[in-house]
């Protein structure tokens, strides 16, 4: 907490004051005054925020009724309105200037790049959506998007949500085992995928990823291949279509079926303190306005911006502001296929500076690369089109901002550090650009109608500052998950009762004197890998269950989180081998259980580090102790502290010397 109390804040630059007409908040006042009414009169703010910035077909009754703790009668938002996601990403727009450049699509390799405007948006969407329909895609259906960043895949997940079904996106990263969970979670009877993937460079076998998923499935009925790189893949007959030779056989024009207020909209999965991902839940017009109210408060976001968010839109962070907040405020998007170092570290700038992009957002761990590679190439980017600068999903360390700040902002432009969650669907916390004063590293002030609260170990309410606790929430949002689909139960026990009263965060916090918030880190089992949430109970039941020889490898593991300079934390095992393996070979046991992950989880998941061990430190009453293993797996052994309810104290340093003799040789990720 020590170095987090006395960050000295910076003034906003001039550059970044919100232009006349955005409709953003234009001083430190507005943000007071509006912040005051979003908490004493929410149903007002809601209210009129929801009827100023969404098209209502039918106009909603009550802003939110229900109870944020109640099982059987949760908070519901905008009963009796009808809207639709699509119309208002898409067809008001396309009615008022259709030649509007909408996407701007930013290939793997940029000479395929191409723009899409609102016109042609709305044509393909259309299309789409009437092929879905002819293979009998209806209302409240879920259809699984397993799809790189590319226009067809904004098209799908918009035709979705035109003709009132719901998508389940899964990042086309996964691992088949994962996809398979998800279709079968679902239920879903059409899977759109591409033949391949590109990602800087290389090639990801998406098509043939789907075929391994839907081995021993019997649910999907249509899987939808869109040609990507136009290989030659496997097609089931009678199962499997293309989507390009298909979608220009339909008209260019499709009906919008509209949906009541609730009506659910997506699935996404992620990763809590236990082994099995949760299929969250949204509803529709509460996640429309949480993401448009973000987009256009947070980011100033309107008609005439051109905003690059550089993430996949297979996570939350590219969904909802490479598609939904920046087509919701009328602006042009530009969707980003590739990776950062792709061709060269200078990718992005050269993005920015070809398409005068007016935004930047990504995560902390892309900045720590390019700030890695970065050798003054930057310099030669014409960079002053950007106006704001927006970081999301981990803590991002002050020597990191000052870069972004100084190299990329040129100290012209605020930094927005947003703190949200899958869960949340709307920035909590945030800095507002050109208004606020910024703190290095902190997430900000609370965002409209959030009521963050911290909480010491009995659930009590600190109010002394500075302090550091657990971070809750105190009131419902429009946007917040509804459910984790199929067991409300688990929603309940995972958000609503570790602290009757309030929304559990998962999160630490610092609240400095001014009450400017600092994200401490996740205070459960997660850990945040390049800004992605991996579970490390997920990861431990994958190892538990690799197998050599028809045998177990493992006979105990423990998966930890430790800091890491380019993905911000890092991922570590530790195995005890089954009796059977100790003397046997240990590279190839290793392998299986790393290929284990990777089959059952996703690459990315693939612990950086993997120490065979013979036992691990555990307390009387048979607890890992994880503490102790982060400890020596960050090189700090001599500050282990507290080890009296350790039951074997041995084992402390034969661990120690087997991380020391393996340090020399960390393992890459593959
Ligand atoms: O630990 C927090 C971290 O990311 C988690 C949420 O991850 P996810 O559901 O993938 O949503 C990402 C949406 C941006 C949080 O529990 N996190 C998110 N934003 C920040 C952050 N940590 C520090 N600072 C942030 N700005």
């Amino acid at each position: 907490m020590n170095q987090l109390i006395d960050v000295k804040a910076v003034a906003p630059p001039k550059q970044s004051v919100p232009r006349k007409g955005s409709g953003q908040v234009a001083s430190t006042e507005e943000y007071q005054a509006l912040y005051r009414q979003s908490i004493e009169n929410p149903t007002l703010f809601f209210g009129e925020q929801a009827r100023k910035l969404l098209h209502w077909y039918r106009d909603f009754d009550t802003v939110v009724s229900g109870d944020f703790y109640g099982f059987s009668n949760p908070p519901s938002w905008f009963n009796g309105g009808l809207i639709n996601a699509c119309y208002n990403a898409v067809d008001r727009h396309a009615n008022e200037t259709p030649n509007q450049i909408a996407l701007i699509y930013e290939a793997d390799d940029e000479r395929l790049n191409y723009n899409v405007t609102y016109e042609e948006l709305l044509a393909r969407v259309c299309q789409t959506a009437q092929m879905l329909k002819s293979i009998g895609v209806k209302k409240g259906d879920i259809v699984t998007v397993y799809m790189p960043t590319i226009p067809e895949t904004v098209y799908t997940i918009l035709a979705i949500c035109r003709i009132g079904a719901m998508f389940s996106l899964v990042f086309a990263g996964f691992s088949p085992n994962s996809l398979r969970d998800r279709i079968q979670h679902a239920n879903s009877r059409v899977v759109i995928t591409t033949d391949q993937a590109l990602r800087g460079g290389k090639v990801v076998e998406t098509k043939s990823l789907v075929d391994q998923a839907l081995e021993g499935t019997d649910c999907v009925e249509h899987v939808v291949v869109v040609e990507r790189t136009g290989a030659k893949v496997n097609m089931v007959e009678g199962r499997d279509f293309s989507y390009n030779k298909t979608v220009p056989t339909f008209g260019v024009y499709c009906p919008v079926e509209w949906v009541d207020s609730e009506h659910p909209f997506f699935l996404m999965y992620t990763s809590g303190s236990t082994g099995k991902p949760k299929g969250l839940q949204q509803s529709t017009a509460g996640f429309l306005l949480g993401t448009v109210l973000s987009s256009k408060h947070v980011f100033g976001v309107s008609q005439g911006d051109v905003y690059f968010c550089a993430a996949d839109v297979g996570w939350v962070l590219g969904l909802s502001h490479a598609i939904f907040g920046p087509l919701l405020n009328h602006a042009t998007t530009i969707i980003f296929e590739s990776t950062p170092l792709h061709p060269t570290p200078t990718r992005l700038f050269d993005v920015i500076d070809r398409h005068k992009a007016t935004h930047l957002y990504t995560a902390p761990t892309v900045l720590r690369l390019l700030r890695q590679h970065d050798e003054g190439q930057i310099k030669k980017y014409d960079l002053s089109s950007l106006r704001c600068l927006g970081t999301a999903g981990e803590p991002i360390a002050k020597d990191v901002w000052e870069w972004y700040f100084n190299e990329v902002g040129r100290r012209r432009c605020s930094i927005c550090d947003t703190y949200w969650l899958t869960e949340s669907c709307m920035v909590m916390l945030t800095t507002i650009p050109g208004v606020s004063n910024m703190k290095p590293g902190a997430a900000g002030m609370p965002f409209f109608g959030v009521k963050p609260k911290l909480l010491d170990d009995k659930g009590h309410e600190i109010t002394s500052r500075p302090a550091e606790g657990t971070l809750v929430f105190k009131n419902p949002w429009p946007s917040m998950a509804r459910t984790v689909r199929g067991d409300h139960q688990r929603y309940q026990e995972t958000y609503l009762k570790p602290f009757p009263g309030y929304f559990f965060t998962g999160d630490g916090a610092v609240f400095d004197k001014d009450n400017t918030i600092f994200i401490t880190g996740r205070v459960d089992d997660v850990v945040n890998v390049s800004g992605h949430r991996i579970s490390t109970a997920e990861i431990e039941s994958a190892i538990m269950t690799a197998q050599a020889e028809n045998l177990s490898i493992a006979s105990e593991t423990a998966v930890i989180g430790v800091n890491d300079d380019v993905t911000g934390q890092a991922l570590n095992a530790f195995i005890v081998l089954e009796p059977h393996f100790q003397d046997k070979g240990h590279a190839k046991v290793v392998e299986h259980a790393i290929e284990h992950v990777a089959k059952g989880i996703g690459k990315f998941a693939v612990p950086k580090r993997l120490f065979l061990v013979k036992d691990l430190p555990k307390t009387r009453s048979g607890k890992i102790m994880r503490r102790v293993l982060r400890k020596i797996a960050s090189g700090e052994e001599d500050q282990l502290s507290d080890l009296s309810t350790l039951s074997e104290p041995a084992v402390i340093d034969h661990i120690i010397q087997v991380v020391k003799a393996s340090s020399s040789q960390p393992r890459a990720r593959l």
